[in-house]
């Protein structure tokens, strides 16, 4: 059986090959990239790595040549463009003759989410079940990993800020994110036509501003900014304006309870629960 990452030198795909490598030898994995030269540690590895990217349709397929079982990791522009490539590796995956397709999902996968990249994900997880391969849908929550962003100005002023309101979100650290699908990657026949929810204990801001404070020893609280502010900040960072949305709707979500849900499945599928927030807040500002 050979197994393909694309985005494998990405965060989450190269996290994906690393757990991989403790579950199957090197000769059964390839990895798919947009820049070989980014790929060569993996390469002399030996990880078969080749050129793919899903705004070609015909190196996609290529890529895909001789692949029994394939995660395709969602990309990172506009939800136009997205859903497009998205196909794209999709048709080349079966016109290459993949049998099984496992694709990093998300949490609340619906087309009306006021979180604007569901909507890729909702209609990725559609094509990929009309395909009429096998398939496992991974819907991944939020990476715990993204918290880290506001501790240099949480550290500075004190203040933790985001437009959550009392909201609560399942955060989960993209490490355990990428040992789950490296998981379903070496059993795929354990987990055909699955969707599983990926998701770690909810857990709101004042906590989270209180789990920082305990780790740096620093005075830190939660500031629920008023969202035309936190935009505001978006904008002044030259963020594009389709991420700027998707941001500013992700917080819409949160106030709404939209990223509450609980689920086993993270447990169901590696066999342990997901490391806490507090324990990765704590392990990352040691
Ligand atoms: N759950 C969350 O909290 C969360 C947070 C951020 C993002 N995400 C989603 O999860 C994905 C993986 O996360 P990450 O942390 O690994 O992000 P990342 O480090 O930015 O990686 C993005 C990946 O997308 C790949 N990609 C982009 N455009 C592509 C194209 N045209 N064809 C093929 N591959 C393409 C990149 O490939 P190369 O390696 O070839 O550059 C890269 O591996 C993101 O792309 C995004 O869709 C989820």
């Amino acid at each position: 059986m050979k197994i393909l990452v694309t985005g494998a030198t990405g965060q989450l795909g190269s996290l994906v090959v690393k757990h991989l490598l403790d579950r199957v030898p090197a000769s059964q994995i390839a990895a798919s990239v947009r820049n070989i030269a980014k790929a060569q540690e993996m390469a002399a590895e030996g990880i078969d790595v080749r050129h793919g990217d899903f705004d070609d349709l015909a190196l996609m397929t290529n890529a895909f040549k001789g692949i029994d079982i394939a995660l395709i990791i969602s990309g990172e522009t506009d939800v136009e463009t997205r859903i497009k490539q998205h196909r794209t590796a999709v048709d080349a995956a079966k016109a290459a003759g993949v049998r099984h397709l496992v694709y990093t999902s998300f949490i609340d996968a619906r087309p009306e989410s006021p979180f604007t990249y569901a909507a890729i994900h909702a209609d990725t997880e559609s094509y990929i079940k009309a395909s009429g391969l096998s398939f496992t849908l991974l819907r991944n929550s939020f990476y715990t990993d993204l918290l880290m962003a506001g501790v240099p100005h949480a550290l500075e002023t004190g203040d933790f800020g985001a437009p959550a309101g009392n909201g609560k979100v399942s955060y989960i650290p993209r490490n355990d994110l990428a040992e789950a699908a490296a998981t379903v990657l070496a059993n795929p026949a354990d987990h055909v036509n699955q969707t599983y929810d990926l998701s770690g204990t909810p857990i709101g801001f004042a906590d989270i501003a209180a789990i920082i404070a305990d780790a740096t020893g620093k005075d830190i609280r939660y500031v629920d900014l008023p969202p035309e502010v936190h935009t505001g900040i978006l904008a002044s960072f030259g963020l594009p304006d389709h991420l700027i949305e998707a941001l500013s709707g992700m917080y819409v979500g949160t106030r709404n309870g939209d990223y509450e849900q609980t689920s086993d499945d993270f447990a169901k599928v590696v066999g342990r629960a997901p490391q806490s927030t507090a324990d990765f807040l704590k392990a990352a500002l040691k």
